[in-house]
């Protein structure tokens, strides 16, 4: 998404600039072509040679840099990128964007550019929250300006609130957002995600190996190209996504419930969540105490169904464009295709039950009625844009 992409990095002068080593590292990592142009603030807090290390290119920082061919670098630099982001942005240099001051090469390179900026605020929280700030918040919004954080959180004078710069990778996910073609703008997408958990008594439960990654990988990825994205979640040690209405549904029957009351405005529904197929039929309030069982005693649950959300969503009047996951340990494509059949699915997606679940990578074969497509094995965010651009084909 972001590979190949040619950015300009600003740093401006505040404590976070060290962070932007560390983003350089990553953007280099995701083949980003990246300059680094320094504020002299800046290099009172970061040397220009860890940036130059770190990116590969020497920086500029003056005016009157002569490395450019035509002695201009702030027409050059901008009209070589694909975006400017400005990270830390001080609110000194907020302040000039907003008024369009061109007295250094950063705030002119700015000023004449004729791509994307991009800007992640760090400074003080009184500084943040100060009505000047907030007015050129606003007007930089205003003039199609990407504002990217702050957090919040312990700063560097010692106060907590609003104001520290977002970490690195939370600024690599802002850009790749940045560039994700928006190609579900409009769409509602309600996505299942994670195991459910079938509790036995108060401390046991019955559970999968699902650890949510696929699920919320594909609600990110989806807010990231223009959806309204609602997740329930079962069990999963991820928090809450931010830009997405998340709905917490541990069990199978409170996750039927919460599907049903949600799925009516949908567009899409994406069924992720490792269900169980079975749940206790009692299930006790105090603890089984091993003592109450013996040899002659044994201890036994007795189980019932559970509904099939997925099957009972397709088979609704107006149903979602409803797609399936299925993990299979053999066979897996012969049985993914019985299941879409079964449950009347457009969609299915099969993968490999042990080498999906609970893993950061997966391979998967979407079935439709085109028949097969295989994906090679990525990384689940990636796999997740790969799944959703061909959700986005088939609507
Ligand atoms: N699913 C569901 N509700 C259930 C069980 C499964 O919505 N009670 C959904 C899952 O989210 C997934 C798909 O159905 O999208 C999986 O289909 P299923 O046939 O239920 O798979 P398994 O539970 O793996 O079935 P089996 O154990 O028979 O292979």
């Amino acid at each position: 998404m972001i590979a190949n992409k040619k950015l300009v990095l600003g740093i401006t002068g505040g404590i976070a600039a060290y962070k932007a080593a560390e983003l350089v590292r990553l953007l280099i990592k995701s083949n980003v072509d990246v300059q680094v142009v320094m504020t002299e603030a800046a290099c009172q807090f970061i040397t220009p040679i860890t940036m130059q290390a770190l990116s590969g290119k020497p920086v500029f920082i003056g005016m009157w840099d002569t490395k450019v061919g035509n002695g201009m670098p702030h027409i050059e630099l901008s009209r070589e990128a694909d975006a400017i982001l400005i990270a830390p942005a001080s609110a000194d240099f907020l302040a000039k964007l907003t008024h369009g001051r061109a007295d250094d090469l950063l705030s002119t390179l700015c000023l004449a550019r004729d791509c994307p900026l991009l800007v992640a605020p760090a400074m003080n929280k009184q500084m943040w929250e100060n009505p000047a700030t907030q007015r050129n918040i606003t007007q930089l919004t205003a003039d199609g300006v990407t504002i990217l954080g702050p957090d919040s959180g312990e700063q560097a004078c010692g106060e907590v609130g609003l104001g520290r710069m977002l970490e690195a990778e939370d600024l690599l996910d802002g850009l790749i957002s940045h560039f994700t073609p928006k190609s579900l703008t409009g769409k509602r997408i309600l996505i299942t995600a994670g195991a459910t958990l079938e509790m036995i008594d108060p401390v046991r439960a019955i559970t999968n190996l699902s650890s949510g990654k696929m699920g919320y990988a594909l609600a990110k990825i989806a807010v990231d190209m223009g959806a309204t994205v609602t997740l329930i979640s079962g069990a999963t040690a991820i928090s809450p996504l931010s830009n997405v209405t998340n709905i917490s549904a541990t069990s199978a029957d409170a996750m039927y419930q919460s599907v049903m009351k949600n799925v009516a405005a949908q567009h899409i529904f994406i069924s992720v969540a490792a269900v169980a197929d079975y749940t206790p039929v009692d299930s006790l309030t105090q603890k089984i105490k091993k003592t109450d069982y013996s040899a002659d005693k044994p201890f036994s649950l007795n189980l019932k169904k559970t509904k099939d959300i997925l099957a009972d969503v397709a088979s609704l009047p107006n149903a979602p464009f409803c797609v399936g996951f299925a993990a299979e340990s053999e066979n897996v494509i012969e049985y993914a295709s019985q299941k879409r059949i079964a449950k009347k699915l457009p969609l299915i997606v099969a993968n490999e039950a042990i080498s999906a679940l609970g893993n950061n990578d997966n391979q998967v074969t979407l079935i439709d009625d085109n028949g097969t497509h295989n994906f090679p094995r990525a990384h689940k965010t990636e796999v997740a844009r790969l799944i959703l651009r061909h959700i986005a084909t088939l609507l």
